[in-house]
């Protein structure tokens, strides 16, 4: 029969299945499927045939052949939670934390996050586009093919659309599949410092209708992601309270957008019990978490997202207990938060090698939560992070001969070749 591509003789292919048609739990995390000698063939964007090359070879003609030997061939790699859209940076912060100031103490002085929502405010749509564009670049070539998009520098309803259309604009010119996710609550803005609630009030009435337009939903192209997918909110000390999440949360449900927090990244606020309670794709961030959420959080569909960069970028000790995760029965998936305060990190291989070590995951737990399970935190599940049949032609090979060096080798990038629906993009 004849393919578009045809991979073989990989030392590894790593199909990561779906158990129960869903995503790896608790100790379950870690199922590689894994085929010695592998081969995978695609046809139309889409996995038509995986098995061992001498099974699927002879049947089977693809004008693109690739010889995998001594590599790893596994899915794109899914990075769920990234706000990889904004203007300048913020170095003078990293410098300033070296030199002992917190993160929330330069929140605090109207630094941080609002830093950056003057700089995002100030610059035109093309400017975001363009600078965003590099960093996408090096996400797909360290293995993203599918990525996450926030909103949330923008926090007026003009602003924040302006971002909802960088995405756009973004996701019809560039390789990496872009989930946007509106974050209007992600820092009380200064003109309503003395009123918060105030501004809780307009992302509840006139942003939240607007950016869950079921109307542009609908339109082809361009205006398609003119409406978000998910709503997040940062619930946490310095941001928004228990109470104000809810509310964000409880409007974007009423207007069908799935559900996202920040939650426990600084200060246990109950926001992951809210998520649990909800029924949000995901808790994100969950480093100073209860253990009575844990356990809700371990018998929930919602999705752990870890974001280990964060803590590493801030030079915190403490991380996700994803042991305490998985033996509540939860689904760990793993993200970098790409983001010019906390962790500028495009790398998702990097992530892989922290998780391995502050989480205390081995490489095949890690690589199943930065794929199948991150699918199936921003609700493509189904579509991508895995090989098996049927699913997005989006693989990666990686030049390394066993899936242990993934993590165990750092401050490389693995990747040598990248495939996006079944085209080669990188290599
Ligand atoms: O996930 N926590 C909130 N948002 C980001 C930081 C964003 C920023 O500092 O610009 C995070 O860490
Ligand atoms: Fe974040």
């Amino acid at each position: 029969m004849k393919a578009d591509l045809l991979i073989h003789s990989a030392a590894q292919l790593c199909v990561l299945p779906s158990h129960d048609g869903g995503p790896q739990r608790g100790h379950h995390l870690g199922d590689l499927g894994l085929i010695e000698d592998g081969a995978v063939v695609c046809a139309d964007g889409r996995i038509v045939a995986v098995g061992p090359t001498e099974e699927v070879r002879p049947d089977w003609w693809a004008p693109v052949e690739i010889d995998a030997s001594g590599r790893v061939v596994c899915p794109g790699f899914v990075d769920p939670h990234t706000h990889v859209i904004w203007a300048g940076d913020r170095a003078d912060e990293f410098v300033q934390r070296i030199r002992g100031a917190t993160y929330q103490e330069i929140m605090a002085r109207g630094g941080g996050i609002m830093s950056t929502v003057r700089a995002t405010r100030a610059a035109p749509m093309a400017q975001l586009v363009a600078e965003a564009r590099p960093r996408l670049d090096r996400m797909l070539a360290h293995g993203t093919t599918t990525a996450e998009v926030k909103t949330g520098y923008g926090l007026t309803l003009a602003d924040e659309m302006k971002m909802l259309e960088t995405i756009a604009v973004l996701e019809v010119s560039h390789p990496i599949t872009l989930v946007p996710t509106f974050l209007g609550a992600h820092a009380v803005p200064e003109e309503f410092a003395h009123d918060p609630d105030g501004y809780v009030d307009l992302v509840v009435e006139e942003m939240l209708p607007r950016v869950a337009c079921p109307e542009a939903r609908q339109e082809p192209c361009l205006a398609r992601t003119l409406s978000a997918r998910f709503c997040d909110v940062f619930c946490d000390e310095g941001a928004f309270t228990l109470g104000q999440s809810r509310r964000v949360l409880e409007a974007a449900r009423e207007l069908g957008l799935g559900l996202k927090i920040h939650a426990d990244e600084f200060a246990p606020l109950g926001g992951t019990g809210l998520a649990v309670e909800m029924g949000a794709a995901s808790a994100d961030h969950l480093v100073c978490t209860p253990p009575e959420e844990i356990r809700r959080l371990g018998r929930s569909g919602t999705v752990a997202v870890s974001l280990p960069a964060t803590p590493f970028g801030l030079a915190h000790h403490a991380y996700t207990p994803a042991h305490a995760i998985l033996e509540a029965g939860g689904i760990l998936a793993l993200a970098t938060d790409c983001n010019p305060g906390t962790a500028w990190c495009e790398s998702m291989p990097f992530v892989i090698g922290l998780a391995c070590r502050y989480l205390r995951i081995t490489p095949a737990q890690a690589l199943v939560a930065a794929t199948l399970n991150s699918a199936h935190a921003v609700g493509l599940g189904e579509e991508v992070g895995s090989l098996q049949e049927g699913y997005g032609a989006d693989i990666l090979i990686l030049n390394l001969p066993d899936v242990q060096h993934l993590g165990y080798r750092f401050g490389i990038n693995p990747v040598e070749q990248v495939i996006k629906g079944g085209r080669v993009v990188v290599g």
